[in-house]
């Protein structure tokens, strides 16, 4: 990434195919694939990028949170960049680069803002004030919304990563009326005061609807009209919590004549998500900014993007610090 935000190159390699066959992301797996394929992809988005190492200003790579092994291999790759080329290193906290990559994708979004961000992980409403200055107002209590998606689109026999695939099946969903009626799903924590989550009720309500189904092979329209359910109390509760953060956002910032809400994070590609949020926005006078689709999942540009921030700030990290599996905004 250049200087301005512009992506030079923003290369992926998905494991996916590896972890499928579990169902899930099995750790070791990941770290060995980082080990395999790191150095191709770093050399291969140079060259695309048209720099050398000479040419950087930092080296930025995420720290955590997440699965170690694969934090390690990044950040280990960073660091011998950033010591071999005579350049800062930025170590990355994976969930500041979900909460900045809105400030990439409109770059005249100003702080404070209010944001939901939600990943496999996490599922946080904060306040992001400036960079490094992060007030949790919500969080969930157990599942993470990406993880219940995953955990529900399992249930119904969708192929794994279940979030994409479950919205999908929810678009097959012709009537979504009569899955309401048919698969009635509750709405954990709606009219609570406070921003707080908890979405393990909602993923084992979606396992009592499939059980009750006649055994053998699931019929997709039933799949549909469960994944339409699903969605539509996700909706709910999003607009729900985020409505109560709102009006705590206009108290808390009453100079802040131009409210903004931000989503971000790997669900925030959910097309049901970004639309609750959009009609809330609406109704409330925010701005909505949600990043581009591919820069909502996991990807190398948003944790250039949030090295450029701290860079800017001329805040850089020593060679020895530390990967952090857990580390709060
Ligand atoms: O941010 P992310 O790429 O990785 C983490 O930091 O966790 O988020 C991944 C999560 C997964 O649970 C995935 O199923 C979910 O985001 N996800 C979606 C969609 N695209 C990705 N969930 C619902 N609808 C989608 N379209
Ligand atoms: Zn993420």
């Amino acid at each position: 990434m250049d200087g301005n935000g512009t992506i030079l190159s923003n290369t992926i390699l998905s494991q996916l195919d590896d972890h499928r066959i579990f169902g899930g992301v099995v750790p070791e797996i990941a770290a060995r694939a980082h080990m395999d394929h790191l150095d191709r992809l770093i050399k291969g988005a140079m060259d695309e990028a048209g720099l050398s190492f000479a040419d950087l200003s930092g080296v930025a790579a995420t720290c955590g949170p997440g699965l170690i092994g694969g934090v390690m291999v990044g950040m280990m790759a960073g660091k011998a960049i950033a010591a071999a080329a005579g350049k800062p290193f930025i170590a990355v906290n994976h969930l500041e680069a979900h909460a900045l990559t809105p400030r990439l994708s409109d770059q005249s979004l100003q702080f404070p803002y209010l944001l939901l961000l939600v990943s496999g992980g996490h599922t946080q409403i904060l306040v992001v004030e400036d960079v490094g200055v992060y007030h949790r107002w919500g969080t969930t209590l157990d599942d993470a919304l990406g993880e219940c998606f995953d955990k529900a689109a399992k249930l119904m026999g969708l192929p794994y990563p279940g979030g994409p695939n479950l919205e999908r099946a929810a678009n097959q969903c012709s009537d979504l009326d009569a899955a309401l009626t048919r698969f009635p799903l509750p709405r954990p924590m709606m009219h609570r005061p406070d921003c707080d989550f908890s979405f393990s009720g909602l993923k084992t309500a979606v396992r009592h609807h499939v059980d009750a189904l006649p055994p053998g092979e699931l019929q997709m329209s039933d799949v549909a009209a469960i994944a339409a359910s699903f969605q539509a109390s996700v909706r709910d509760v999003v607009a729900d919590r985020c409505k109560r953060a709102m009006d705590q956002f206009k108290k808390s910032y009453p100079a802040h004549t131009t409210p903004t809400i931000v989503v971000a994070g790997g669900v925030a590609a959910n097309m049901a998500v970004r639309g609750a949020l959009e009609d809330l926005a609406a109704a409330k006078g925010f701005t909505f900014v949600a990043p581009p689709l591919k820069l909502c999942s996991d990807n190398g540009a948003m944790i250039a993007w949030a090295g450029i921030e701290r860079l800017r700030r001329g805040d850089t990290s020593p060679l020895n610090f530390a990967a952090r599996p857990r580390w709060p905004l």
